[in-house]
């Protein structure tokens, strides 16, 4: 059942702090150390790290470049499993491939996967169904414990494989001596820290959902996000897109004066992710350029940013401040939220959104 909640997407959004519990119980069993199967590669032994999927967990790859790259140095290459796997890309040696998915079936990722075997030499899944085609084909398959997700647009999905994938970051940055035992350590701490944040954001709902009235009044919406957070403001979108059918659209901060910019004016809200990080102030100047051409700007950061960015803006949500290795999962919260109560105060149907199904096995 959906357990008191009107549907199973708000069930399944405020389930995160619990199962996210339940991944970081299971891959630290051992309490200071990050317990992965011996099966894995020896990442000092790996050159390059290939991670494919489609939609949602596309983006939880696009945010796991930034941390493979920052704490292990390795290339990382992402894309999507439709463009990869007809290009014929070519696969070296010491090549990882890492495919992700929630339901394990996707067909595109499932013949990305495929097109890898025998060519990198490693297959390795994050799936959330463990019995499924991706999980058994890959020669290691992490699972995800995120429960069954009935809701078709995924949430607890995305902030189980983004956990999973931040703690496989920090295993292959110690069998690689990339990064120091210190910051390590101060990065295994926070992540034991997630799920008391996943709460307090959880506790913003009842603003996001007054704004989120507001929201449901627009034809078109931007997201913005610098760094690591630009692939939320792209999970951001897409959410919205699927639930609430409002057109958004996600672009990288910076990127916004080369066009998009264009699509500014009082009547196109713009949903900006800037926790108190080192881009911050790059990220309040893109603001400012959309301040400046009267767009709405909905602001979400933390209390520190609030105070220096927040006059001015339409709209206001506080978060928590975090470590800005852990801001892509705590950001996931608010832009599943205003997805959600976007589209609940359009009336919607919110876990049976109109022409998409929950595991897409065709091609
Ligand atoms: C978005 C969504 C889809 C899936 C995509 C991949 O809310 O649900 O974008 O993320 O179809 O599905 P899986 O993860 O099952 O491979």
């Amino acid at each position: 059942g959906k357990g008191g909640h009107r549907h199973f997407m708000a069930k399944e959004i405020a389930e995160q702090p619990s199962v996210i519990s339940d991944v970081l119980g299971h891959y630290t069993k051992t309490g200071t150390r990050i317990d992965m199967p011996a099966e894995l590669p020896d990442f000092a032994q790996i050159d390059r790290l290939i991670l494919v999927a489609c939609g949602t967990a596309f983006y939880a790859c696009q945010t796991a470049k930034y941390w493979f790259e920052q704490l292990t140095g390795l290339p990382v290459d992402i894309d999507i499993a439709s463009e990869f796997r007809y290009r014929s890309p070519p696969i070296g040696p010491r090549t990882a491939a890492l495919f992700v998915s929630q339901s394990g079936e996707t067909a595109d990722t499932l013949a990305a996967l495929r097109y890898c075997a025998g060519k990198a030499d490693h297959i390795l899944s994050i799936c959330n169904v463990p019995q499924s085609s991706i999980a058994r084909e890959s020669t290691v398959a992490l699972p995800t414990l995120a429960g069954v997700e009935i809701g078709v647009a995924s949430t607890k999905a995305f902030t189980c494989q983004l956990t999973v994938l931040a703690l496989l970051a920090l295993h292959a940055a110690r069998q690689r001596g990339h990064c120091d035992d210190a910051t390590l350590a101060e990065h295994l701490t926070a992540l034991r820290g997630l799920p008391g944040l996943l709460n307090l954001a959880l506790g913003q709902e009842a603003e996001i959902e007054t704004v989120s009235r507001e929201l449901a009044e627009a034809r078109d919406i931007l997201f913005l996000g610098r760094g690591a957070m630009y692939p939320i403001a792209l999970e951001g979108a897409l959410k919205l897109k699927e639930i609430s059918y409002i057109h958004a659209e996600g672009y990288a901060s910076g990127e916004l004066k080369h066009g998009p910019i264009a699509l500014v004016d009082p009547a196109v809200p713009v949903i900006v992710f800037a926790p108190t990080d080192p881009l911050f102030d790059k990220t309040v100047s893109n603001m400012q350029e959309v301040m400046a051409r009267q767009g709405k700007v909905l602001l979400v950061s933390d209390a520190t940013g609030l105070d220096t960015a927040g006059p001015g803006s339409w709209a206001t949500i506080q978060m928590p401040h975090v470590s800005p290795f852990l801001a892509p999962i705590l950001y996931a919260i608010p832009a599943q939220l205003l997805a959600y109560h976007t589209a609940v105060a359009k009336g919607t149907d919110v876990d049976q959104p109109r022409n998409l199904a929950k595991s897409v096995t065709v091609e």
